[in-house]
């Protein structure tokens, strides 16, 4: 079976990593998140610049852990978009420049469904259908899975903010360091969720033809605002924890009843979740609960494999190499907006 060189730098992480088949043989991650954290959000010209600074090194490392050289590789994959478009121009020229040199077929592949395919690497091969909903701070996408390297439909995603976009603004909201989700989540945990009834855009019955499975949490991060401002005017102390549970309740909800519906809707029993914010401690258990009341099996990837990296990358290369799809011409460009 081939090895594929999987290369990821689509936002802040530069992921390069080795897989054969299903067996990722080697993963290295730099990221430049540090070099951000001090602005309180991603500067693409400072991560474009990072990428380009840390290619070389972390491909040297992927090799060296694996025990090979670049003459080993068969094929090159490629996140190719959606993204920062800086951030991939600079990963695209170098997997078009070790596809030249070494004279190996390049694949430019999508980076959410990367996202997905990284859990046949954990949890082996997906059943003929699999739902998968991508949630990041960058993205927020149901996909319906009927072959992950040549049929993936977008049945939704985010009209406006990500998930992880989400809980970032009202961390800020809030007074929480960034990247806000995670301390969001733990204030969550402490808070009672039913406290305060935050909206759930998109979910009344007029929504279920246009966007049955689009999700929206822009309006809801406003109505955290406002409720905090009351608060604030009344001179009332701020219920922080039920602030964030509530809020945090109502993201879960509106992301696992649509992507239930969908599970129904199209016949599939097993949903994967990936991208960062699968991170959520409450995302995580309502689409467990819910799911096993559903007779849906959810596989969650450990979260190294759910925050962007290389070997998501190469996992979605593999299958798209092992289906026998032709290799992109050295031309490829970079889409930015890529469905
Ligand atoms: O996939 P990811 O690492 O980066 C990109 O978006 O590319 O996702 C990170 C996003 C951030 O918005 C972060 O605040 C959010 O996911 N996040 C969380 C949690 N862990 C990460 N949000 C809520 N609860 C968490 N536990
Ligand atoms: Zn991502």
């Amino acid at each position: 079976m081939e090895l594929v060189l999987g290369l990821e730098s689509t936002c802040d992480e530069t992921g390069v990593a080795l897989v054969r088949g299903r067996e990722l043989i080697a993963d290295v991650v730099a990221s430049s998140m540090d070099e951000h954290a001090r602005f309180g959000g991603i500067i693409p010209e400072v991560a474009s610049r990072a990428h380009l600074e840390a290619f070389v090194p972390t491909v040297e490392e992927a090799l060296a852990r694996a025990g090979c050289s670049l003459d080993d590789v068969d094929a090159i994959a490629v996140a190719a978009g959606p993204g920062l478009v800086g951030s991939l121009t600079v990963g695209v020229a170098a997997a078009k420049a070790l596809s030249l040199a070494l004279d190996r077929p390049l694949y430019g592949v999508n980076h959410v469904i990367g996202h997905a395919a990284v859990d046949e690497l954990v949890h082996g091969a997906f059943p003929d259908r699999t739902m998968a909903l991508v949630v990041s701070g960058g993205h927020s996408s149901l996909l319906l899975v009927d072959d992950i390297a040549t049929r993936v439909t977008e049945l939704g995603h985010t009209l406006d903010d990500a998930a992880g976009e989400a809980f970032d603004k009202v961390g800020r909201l809030l007074g929480l360091p960034y990247p806000g989700g995670p301390h969001v989540d733990r204030l969550a945990r402490e808070g009672n969720p039913t406290a305060i009834r935050f909206p759930r855009a998109l979910t009344l019955p007029k929504d279920r033809e246009r966007h049955a499975y689009d999700f929206s949490f822009s309006g809801l991060k406003t109505a955290v605002a406002r409720w905090v401002e009351a608060a604030e005017d009344s001179g009332r102390p701020i219920p922080v924890a039920d602030v964030a549970a509530s809020f945090a309740a109502a993201v879960a909800d509106v992301l696992v009843s649509k992507t239930l519906d969908a599970c129904e809707r199209h016949e599939v029993d097993t949903l994967v979740i990936g991208g960062g914010f699968s991170a959520n401690s409450q995302l995580r258990e309502l689409a467990l609960a819910r799911g096993a009341e559903r007779g849906i099996e959810v596989r969650i990837p450990p979260l190294k494999y759910c925050t962007d990296n290389g070997a998501m990358i190469a996992a979605l290369g593999a299958a798209v190499v092992a289906r026998g799809v032709a290799p992109s011409a050295l031309t490829i460009g970079v889409n930015s907006s890529m469905p």
